[in-house]
């Protein structure tokens, strides 16, 4: 007897460390050249479930709300959903008009909203997850260097709108690990304390736990140190 065979499509996504993958796509901001037009920046890609729709109305007028604050750390936003041009154009004229949201209105989006009605890109960056739906993209958020590396992926299902302020936070605090060779402990804020790389040797491990110049250590694995709040600010934001 001949078995029927259900093929389930699995979709490929990039991962933490992956180069972000490539697309060419059309925008409400003219076409864009992925992840080549944003070499030298932080980009911040992210898909939403669907047009007209409420939390991602939500989701629009805030993020649209802190795209200079965004632009001002040296990222730019870019947003995707599997609707076409034409209704991304109507849907942003709407929010602008007509939509006033935690005390925001006439927000009007200026970063580039792509149409990806093939749902090509959202495939590419797994943001089509088929138990949650097989025609809208989930709330994927990408975080994507400078060289175009993918450094942070946060997902969402469709009925949780986002936090933009953790959305920043983990932005500035990947930034900072970068630009003073640290990592930054749980809820981490410029600021706070910042952990210093583990001690790779006996040795030194020794000499952070007799270390008397800035180190605070717990135990030799876990010793941090204080990071000006304006010294991590004036080295990552831009006027
Ligand atoms: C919304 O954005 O409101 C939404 C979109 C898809 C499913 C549920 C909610």
């Amino acid at each position: 007897m001949e078995s029927l065979e259900v093929k389930e499509e699995v979709s490929s996504m990039p991962r933490i460390g992956d180069k972000a993958p490539i697309f060419k796509a059309v925008t409400t901001q003219g076409e864009i050249n992925f992840p080549e037009d944003y070499k030298g920046k932080w980009v911040i890609l992210f898909s939403h479930p669907a047009d007209f729709t409420p939390v991602c109305t939500s989701e629009f007028i805030t993020f649209a709300s802190l795209d200079e604050k965004f632009n001002k750390a040296n990222c730019k936003l870019v947003g995707l959903s599997i609707d076409g041009l034409y209704s991304h154009i109507a849907w942003l004229r709407t929010i602008k008009d007509k939509i006033e949201f935690n005390g925001l209105k006439n927000v009007e989006v200026k970063f580039p909203l792509i149409e990806d009605i093939t749902m090509e890109i959202a495939k590419k960056y797994g943001m089509v997850q088929p138990g949650e739906s097989k025609t809208q993209a989930v709330r994927a958020v990408f975080f994507i260097d400078p060289e175009g590396i993918v450094r942070a992926i946060i997902y969402y299902p469709l009925s949780l709108g986002r936090n933009f302020d953790e959305i920043y936070r983990a932005l500035i605090a990947m930034q900072t690990a970068d630009a003073f060779k640290v990592a930054t402990p749980a809820d981490w804020y410029p600021g706070d304390d910042v952990i210093v790389s583990p001690a790779g040797t006996c040795g030194v491990a020794e000499e952070r736990m007799a270390s008397t110049d800035g180190l605070e250590c717990k135990d030799w694995f876990f010793c941090t140190k204080e990071l000006d709040k304006d010294e991590v600010l004036n080295t990552i934001l831009k006027e």
